[in-house]
């Protein structure tokens, strides 16, 4: 009984010990919208696995919640510029220029080109503005850094699409891990990366790993303007931040990337093979998970399909309307079809509608992706749409809106998994034509069922992956270990400008030397010979 008795006792101090030793404390600055979904499947894995977990957010958060089970907040008392009405006009005034370019001549698609960009960096510039201002404001706020502080964390987890969870990290002297594809300075590989522009497309160029001669040009264009309008749009607000809280003499350039590690959310899989970093992980496909059944009548309607199966299309959370005459075009395509619809969509009945299309305005999209009588996906090529589209094997057809999604679709569409419609270009009969394609040429459906086989066979799920890594961080306080030295150098360093021109320089005194020796002996010889003959 007595050993019984000690040896639960030590059963049980061997428990807490372990979930000691397991639980970690989290300070997590997510970016708020369709990426705060991403981060809080991992927020959720974090708090299953006994972490504590707390998040910063700004005052006019939208989709971050105050009060969570998953985690304590701390409200930030300023504005984040991602005001939930605001960004949805915003969106809404970029569809609409862009469908002014609907068939339009040359000169005016490239207008209407340019005032898309003015959109854009107005509207990012209003958030990262914003963003500063929260950190300053959390920087001021005396309570509220030597409350950080006390809380000693072992890791900020940080989206760095806005520069706040950086410059907090750095300013509590925690190490930091990056949940990211996109920072405030571009695309994560090309920041940390060895990335040549001969065979990595840069973003939102739609070109793939092959590129012609013309596309290469357009590639290194691309990748200069990209990366100036990306400075245009955070150096102003950020730069003077840095300034003054960390002195003047950090490296502005290099200051962001200084992350332990940076848990990619893409993968091989999604992503056309290059160089990358040790410190970099890959975690394509993280929030994907096996489909739970669908609701009862959800699931009477797909089994009312029989053999023809179903479609199911949703422009993501943030479009829900669509231009009344376009809309027309996509409910008299989708009444062509035998299969049976499902569309999520929150405008006025088009009159189009086939008896076969079910209106909803809200669909459980990774169970209806994950059901076997799902043929097609529509989508606009969201984070969360392509990387299940891919988890559960369905073709896509592409209805690319805004920021990085028509480059995402044409990563599927390489891969043979997806056909692209352009939103400016659509009637009936091109969406039908697109639609049919998916349906009915199989190689679409083989295609991402291969990525789909590929994307599942790995060593670890990717998010076990991104849990392990962040726990590796807090059990070894960082990982410097994996960080290389590329991100501490000036450019010229790193490209060993430096090297080549002291090179070029002994060779050029050699050269030089070399001439001036033998010019020199020809003299002697010269003189000798005039010599010789008086
Ligand atoms: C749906 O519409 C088609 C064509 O308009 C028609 O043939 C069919 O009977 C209709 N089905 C139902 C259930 O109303
Ligand atoms: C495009 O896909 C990547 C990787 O899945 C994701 O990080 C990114 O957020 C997506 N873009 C959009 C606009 O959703
Ligand atoms: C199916 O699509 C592929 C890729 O676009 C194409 O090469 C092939 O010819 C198509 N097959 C049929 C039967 O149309």
């Amino acid at each position: 009984m007595k050993v019984l008795s000690s040896s639960m006792i030590t059963f049980a101090l061997l428990l807490i010990q372990l979930s000691g030793a397991s639980g970690g404390k989290i300070l997590v600055f997510p970016l708020d919208g369709s990426h705060w979904i991403n981060m809080k499947v991992i927020i959720e894995e974090l708090h299953a696995k006994g972490h504590e977990v707390t998040v910063v957010r700004a005052s006019d958060s939208w989709y971050i919640s105050e009060k969570s089970p998953l985690y304590t907040s701390v409200t930030v008392p300023s504005p984040g510029g991602f005001e939930q009405n605001y960004f949805e006009d915003f969106l809404s005034r970029q569809l609409e220029i862009r469908l002014q370019g609907r068939r339009a001549s040359f000169w005016s698609k490239i207008w209407n080109r340019i005032q898309m960009e003015r959109l854009v960096v107005g509207q990012f510039s209003q958030l990262h503005k914003g963003m500063s201002e929260v950190t300053i404001q959390m920087f001021e706020d005396e309570n509220m850094m030597q409350s950080f502080h006390e809380a000693k964390y072992d890791v900020v987890l940080t989206d760095p699409g806005v520069g706040t969870g950086a410059m907090l990290a750095r300013r509590l002297q925690v190490p930091l891990v990056f949940n990211v594809r996109w920072t405030i300075q571009g695309e994560a590989h090309f920041l940390i990366a060895p990335s040549p522009l001969s065979y990595i497309p840069f973003t939102a160029t739609e070109l793939t790993d092959k590129m012609t001669f013309p596309q290469r040009i357009r590639n290194v264009l691309s990748y200069t303007l990209g990366m100036y309008i990306m400075s245009l749009i955070t150096e102003p607000y950020y730069k003077p931040v840095v300034k003054k809280y960390f002195g003047p003499d950090v490296d502005y350039s290099t200051f962001f990337l200084d992350a332990d590690i940076w848990l990619m959310r893409n993968d091989f899989v999604f992503e056309f093979p290059r160089p990358t970093m040790p410190n970099i992980i890959y975690m394509g496909g993280f929030q994907c998970k096996p489909p739970k059944p669908l609701p009862a009548d959800l699931e009477e309607f797909v089994q009312s399909s029989g053999d023809h199966g179903v479609v199911m299309m949703t422009l993501g959370t943030l479009v829900g309307k669509l231009p009344q005459d376009i809309a027309e075009e996509i409910a008299a395509a989708f009444a062509q079809l035998p299969q049976k619809v499902v569309w999520r969509y929150m405008g006025q009945r088009p009159a189009n509608l086939g008896n076969n299309t079910l209106m909803v305005n809200w669909l459980p999209q990774k169970d209806l992706l994950g059901h076997p009588k799902t043929r097609v996906f529509v989508t606009h090529g969201g984070t969360n749409g392509c990387q299940e589209a891919i988890y559960h094997g369905v073709p896509v057809v592409g209805l690319p809106l805004f920021f990085d999604q028509p480059d995402n679709l044409s990563r599927i569409r390489a891969k043979g998994g997806a056909v692209i419609v352009d939103i400016a270009e659509l009637d009936r009969h091109i969406f039908a034509d697109a639609l049919k394609t998916a349906l009915y040429n199989s190689s679409y459906r083989e295609n991402m069922q291969r990525l789909s086989r590929l994307n599942r066979d790995q060593p670890m799920k990717p998010l076990d992956q991104a849990v392990f890594w962040i726990e590796h961080v807090i059990r070894h306080k960082g990982a410097r270990h994996l960080q290389t030295q590329s991100t501490k150098m000036s450019w010229f360093v790193y490209n060993s400008i430096d090297v080549i021109a002291a090179l070029l320089a002994v060779v050029l005194l050699v050269t030089f030397s070399c001439i001036s020796i033998v010019m020199l002996l020809w003299r002697i010889i010269l003189v000798g010979r005039k010599v010789k003959h008086e």
